[in-house]
């Protein structure tokens, strides 16, 4: 399959999760790895870990916290894993979360995709401010039609309500949006809402939800275009 054939004739609109995907959330830690100690990659893979935990579990039983409450609770479970990382640097990783890396290409394949008069946007789990705050600090306002978050709805992906949001805010058809996720998982919810779905598998991890398979699988953003 050549690339350009990833996005189907009738797409309308390209989608995308915002961590993991546009942001590197292990930045975080990358940043303050001297200070985090010999544990930091464990330790970032758990703050991550739990903090997705957090959204699927509250989901599940019909609760919502704003991701960014999910982000704090999951990093204190991470500090009180690994009790030898200094507490102190918490506000330092906190801070280092909301501006992260965005990941490289993000800028020229958005514009890419806006140049084919395709619309452009985010739908995330974080919260509204926590997603202003990265789009900001990456500078990509400017490149993004719409920035939609699960907030709008309280519940966290893989709820087809959250999937919805695109539907409603651009009145558009599932089979005319492409979304593009790193995260297998959301790739599993998107396909079975009906979205065509993209999966960034920079890490060329193996393959899972067999039945809620990818629309096509890239190792990085700019293979969209
Ligand atoms: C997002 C996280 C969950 O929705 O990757 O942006």
């Amino acid at each position: 399959m050549n690339n350009s054939s990833l996005i189907p004739a009738r797409a309308k609109a390209v989608i995308f999760d915002a961590y993991g995907t546009l942001f590197d959330v292990h930045s975080a830690v990358g940043r303050h790895m001297a200070q985090v100690g010999p544990d930091a990659a464990r330790f970032s893979e758990v703050w991550r870990t739990k903090q997705l935990e957090y959204s699927w579990v509250l989901s599940l039983a019909g609760r919502y916290e704003p991701f960014w409450i999910l982000t704090e609770r999951a990093l204190d479970y991470a500090f009180a894993r690994f009790p030898n990382v200094d507490r102190s640097i918490r506000p330092l990783l906190l801070e280092a979360y909301r501006t992260l890396d965005a990941y490289p290409h993000v800028r020229q394949t958005l514009q890419a995709l806006s140049t084919r008069g395709l619309r452009t946007g985010i739908l995330s789990n974080g919260d509204p401010g926590m997603l202003k705050a990265a789009v900001d600090s990456a500078n990509l306002a400017g490149d993004l039609d719409v920035v939609l978050s699960v907030d709008a709805v309280q519940v966290f992906k893989t709820s087809p309500r959250s999937y919805d949001l695109v539907l409603q805010t651009l009145s558009i058809a599932a089979e005319e949006v492409v979304f593009v996720s790193s995260n297998r998982w959301d790739i599993a919810g998107a396909a079975a809402f009906g979205f065509t779905p993209i999966w960034v598998n920079r890490l060329g991890l193996p393959d899972e939800y067999v039945d809620l398979a990818p629309g096509g699988v890239i190792a990085s953003l700019d293979g969209l275009v």
